[in-house]
């Protein structure tokens, strides 16, 4: 198969990207299972953007969400980059209702919410599912689209590369090896331009708000084939995801209590009902993201509580069902009333704010290869993303990037003056020796979330990353000496992503944004630059 767009991903900024390119030449867009598991469809909150000065809050203005943005980041954050996809803002809420985006209005005006580390109500929602709105909209837009193929259950396992096949003057990416998963065969997607949106990695850990799908596998895939890779031990754990030990099912382990119930006034309490945000930040609940989730941490470890509490009691009657449906029926159907009880809550791994090394315009370290959304690492978040923000940046940075591409368009395809080789096949597991992929992937997740998550220290990365030299070799075995499905090739990512995480962490001596270390607590200004890795 060979594209002038090959598009891996189907989230907002994989599709934003894909519905513009099809004008321009023919798009192949994949996901590794249905279009719709994906981040973007579970995103809650919503959209953080600055509308024209007669619908936004009074007193708003790009300059607050810049400074907002700016001042979450804890200094990592590139100026020029937050400045040009913050005043795409309003550019990008008009792009998505072009598409059929419904978003929450009253008497003719968007209603906004509001965030923790925002000052201001800025935040665009579809009550509490605006991930699924903007999801199905982009979808059915893409459905329409001509001259865009979309394919589901289709893995990308590895991009090929002029220096892969051996070539040594110039390197540059040419496609990439992609597992068909209904026929188990692998197949060649050649392209000139290889565009990762592929999202975020919170699988690497044993607690997440994400779904399934979220095992970082753009990330490895770049970092193997010699991209630059910043800033992958800035994980932001989500302060409140809902807390039930007896439930089961993916949607009960990582469900999340929308940041933007805080906004409309909910309240961290502990089990004696004490406010003790409070202790750690004036701006107490509505806190930035990090220093909530570590005062949650604190809490917990010192009371020796397994949770806390989100409460919603003092707002009127109704107020839940009108406003986040979602969440309230959700819970009532797991037996809690939240009008009457407080819902109990626990931090878990939500996004990746360092990724693949990208410009403004989606371009990586290597030639052909763009990144966007959550893979990439522009220099918006730096040490910590202000909530909302994420959605934005996808579809801005899809719109730049096609831009960017366009600029150097040319009507030759050299990826088709290459011989590819045909992917060869190893042996087929024996069901019993399945095991190690579950007991490996378990592993890493657990091993992750006890050594590498909220708080850490020198000597807990230091054990993590001997068991993670052991956990690769042993994967890295497993990979060539079998043939390949979803769960290996997961795997084999997850565990180099729980790589990068512990090597960045390590070369962060201080604590920063998203990094709190106890043996280097506080931020130095001299080390106010992004970790850079890459393989060599
Ligand atoms: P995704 O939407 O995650 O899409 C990734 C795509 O890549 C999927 O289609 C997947 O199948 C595909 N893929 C991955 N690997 C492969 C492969 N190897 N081969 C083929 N396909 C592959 N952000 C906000 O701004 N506001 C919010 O309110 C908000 N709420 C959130 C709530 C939750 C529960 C979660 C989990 C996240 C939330 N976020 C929110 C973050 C935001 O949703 C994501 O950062 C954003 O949607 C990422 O979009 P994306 O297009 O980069 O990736
Ligand atoms: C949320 O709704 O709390 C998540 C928002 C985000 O991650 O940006």
């Amino acid at each position: 198969m060979t594209a002038d767009f090959l598009i891996i991903g189907t989230g907002i900024a994989g599709l934003s990207m894909a519905i513009r390119a099809a004008r321009h030449g023919h798009v192949i867009c994949l996901s590794k299972g249905q279009l719709l598991d994906s981040n973007t469809a579970w995103a809650q909150g919503g959209i953080a953007a600055v509308l024209p000065d007669s619908l936004r809050d009074p007193g708003d203005s790009c300059e607050l969400h810049i400074a907002d943005t700016l001042d979450a980041g804890a200094g990592l954050c590139h100026e020029s980059v937050v400045r040009t996809i913050i005043e795409e803002g309003s550019r990008t809420i008009d792009d998505l209702v072009h598409y059929g985006v419904d978003f929450d209005a009253q008497d003719g005006k968007y209603s906004l919410g509001k965030e923790g580390g925002h000052s201001k109500r800025r935040i665009l929602h579809a009550r509490d599912t605006t991930g699924r709105e903007i999801a199905d909209a982009l979808v059915t837009t893409a459905r329409n689209t001509p001259n865009l193929t979309l394919l589901e259950n289709h893995f990308a396992i590895d991009l090929i590369t002029t220096g892969k096949l051996g070539m040594v003057t110039d390197d540059r990416v040419l496609g990439a090896y992609v597992l068909n998963r209904v026929t188990g065969e692998v197949e060649i997607f050649r392209s000139d331009r290889v565009i990762l949106a592929t999202g975020g990695c919170g699988k690497v850990y044993l607690y997440t708000t994400n779904p399934d799908s979220a095992t970082g596998d753009g990330v490895a895939m770049a970092w193997r084939a010699g991209a630059s890779i910043a800033n992958m031990e800035f994980i932001q754990f989500h302060p409140t995801c809902w807390y039930n030990p007896a439930a089961s099912g993916a949607e009960a382990r990582s469900f999340l209590v929308t940041e933007a119930l805080r906004g409309e006034g909910a309240v961290l309490i502990n089990q004696k009902g004490e406010d003790f945000i409070l202790k750690h930040d004036p701006r107490g609940s509505l806190a930035p993201r990090d220093i909530v989730a570590r005062a949650i941490d604190h809490e917990i470890k010192r009371t020796g509580a397994p949770c806390v509490y989100l409460d919603v009691r003092h707002k009127a009657e109704g107020f839940m069902k009108e406003r986040f449906p979602f969440i309230y029926e959700t819970l009532l159907r797991y037996g809690l009333d939240c009008e009457k009880e407080p819902i109990p809550v626990v931090p878990a791994a939500h996004y990746q704010c360092g990724g693949v090394v990208t410009d403004i315009n989606g371009k990586t370290t290597l030639r052909g290869l763009y990144a966007i959304g959550e893979v990439a690492c522009t220099g918006l978040h730096g040490a910590n993303r202000l909530a909302s923000n994420s959605l934005l940046e996808g579809n801005v940075t899809a719109r730049r990037a096609l831009d960017e591409m366009l600029a150097h368009l040319h009507p030759h395809r050299e990826s088709e003056d290459f011989v590819i080789p045909t992917w060869e096949h190893g042996d087929t597991a024996a069901p019993d020796e399945l095991v190690v992929i579950y007991h490996n992937w378990d592993e890493i997740r657990r091993l992750m979330w006890d050594y590498v998550s909220i708080v850490r220290t020198d000597n807990r990365l230091r054990r993590a990353a001997t068991r993670l030299r052991n956990l690769k070799k042993e994967v890295r075995e497993f990979y060539w000496g079998h043939r390949v499905n979803a769960d290996i090739l997961e795997l084999r990512n997850l565990v180099s992503v729980a790589s990068m995480i512990v090597d960045c962490a390590v070369k962060r001596k201080e604590s920063r944004g998203l990094h709190y270390t106890t043996d280097h607590p506080k931020t130095k200004p001299n080390l106010a630059q992004d970790t850079r890795i890459r393989k060599f």
